[in-house]
């Protein structure tokens, strides 16, 4: 069982081959970092032009790399999955007209994933050898899913791969996106996320400390708006732009330190608070921000102090990627999930 999975929602476009829902056989994926960069944020008109360019050369690279014979009717593949929402409307389009034109030309089921659910079923997958199939949903469920990325800060309660509820979402920024604008800010360059940890390692402790914004104590949401506009102010002061440079003593290797404690904490806690209001018995973090080091080191510690298990996927695996869109689309094509031709791009979050 061999399936296509297609991922454009955003600005990576991938492509991946993955066989009885486990062995990666190729996953291909380009980043248009290098086009956005300068507006230090996604530009969607750029983003879906660039996808079109790309999506043909990273169908046969994903071919080659698995060692097959370049696309075409007789490829061995048995189902076509692509992730259909929720993302850039003119980015989604071409991985879903890219899906339908194979599944129409080459006679394949289409299969429509939802790239939220996606990177939560990331975790159930090994981006290298060694591969193993994915454990048994009675292992994992039920479990609280936190989706932290660029476009996303959502906590689900998850019953399957396939079913997942919302508890609690940003009233603002998405995390990633708080990442990316605080980097801005520091003049430490984009995506904000590597670059704010890299820097933060550089930061001397305690020099600055920034508001941890919990909103109401039973409350599973987020804000992430105060501390960008703490972070701006404490570094380039009240009344400022962006162009105005740091004020004097202000070093952005402490500001950057700060400013991903604050935030992890902040992460921590609402998972925390989910977990204990769901009885949970496993916690899955996944997407950009999941690589996130110091996120990562607290989550190890998150299994002994709240008694759940906790799965995050390989660094591979967090940042968008098409394994994730053919491993969730392999799930729903045992469930019978496929959709016809008349799949839709939807570039709202489904609830
Ligand atoms: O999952 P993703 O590739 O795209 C979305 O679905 O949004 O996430 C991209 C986001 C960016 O905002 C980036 O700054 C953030 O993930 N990110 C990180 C790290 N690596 C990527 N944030 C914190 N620490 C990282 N190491
Ligand atoms: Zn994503």
């Amino acid at each position: 069982m061999l399936v296509l999975g297609i991922e454009s929602t955003c600005d990576e476009t991938g492509v991946a081959l993955l066989e009885d829902g486990h062995r990666l056989l190729a996953n291909c994926v380009v980043s248009q970092v290098p086009l956005h960069e300068r507006f230090g944020g996604v530009v969607p008109e750029l983003a879906s032009r660039a996808h079109v360019e790309v999506i043909t050369r990273m169908l046969e690279r994903a071919f080659r790399e698995a060692g097959l014979p370049p696309p075409g009717p007789e490829a061995p593949v048995d189902a076509i999955a692509v992730a259909n929402r929720p993302g850039l409307i003119g980015s989604l389009l071409v991985g879903v007209t890219a899906a339908k034109s194979l599944a129409l030309a080459w006679d394949r089921p289409l299969i429509g994933v939802d790239h939220v659910h996606a990177h939560i079923y990331s975790a159930a997958m090994r981006s290298k050898p060694p591969f193993s199939p994915p454990p048994s949903e009675s292992e994992v469920f039920p479990a609280v899913s936190f989706v932290v990325s660029g476009g996303h800060t959502a906590l689900y309660q998850s019953e399957s791969w396939t079913q997942h509820r919302l508890i609690g979402s940003t009233q603002d920024d998405a995390v990633g996106e708080a990442f990316d604008k605080a980097a801005a800010i520091l003049g430490l360059g984009y995506p904000g996320g590597p670059v704010i940890s890299k820097a933060a390692l550089a930061g001397a402790p305690g020099t600055v400390s920034f508001p941890r914004t919990l909103l109401e104590p039973d409350s599973l949401d987020f804000s992430f708006s105060g501390i960008k506009t703490a972070v701006l102010y404490h570094a380039r002061g009240q009344d400022s732009g962006r162009d105005t440079p740091l004020r004097p003593g202000v070093r952005a290797e402490d500001v950057a330190l700060a400013f991903e404690e604050a935030v992890v904490d902040v992460l921590i806690e609402k998972l925390r608070r989910a977990v204990l209001r769901t009885a949970a018995r496993t916690a899955i973090v996944a997407g950009g921000v999941a690589a996130n080091r110091r996120l990562r080191e607290r989550l190890g510690r998150f299994e002994e102090v709240c008694g759940v298990r906790v799965r995050i996927p390989d660094l591979a695996l967090c940042t968008d990627n098409a394994a994730m869109i053919a491993g969730l689309g392999t799930r729903l094509w045992e469930l019978g999930a496929t959709a016809g031709l008349e799949l839709d791009a939807v570039a709202m979050t489904s609830r």
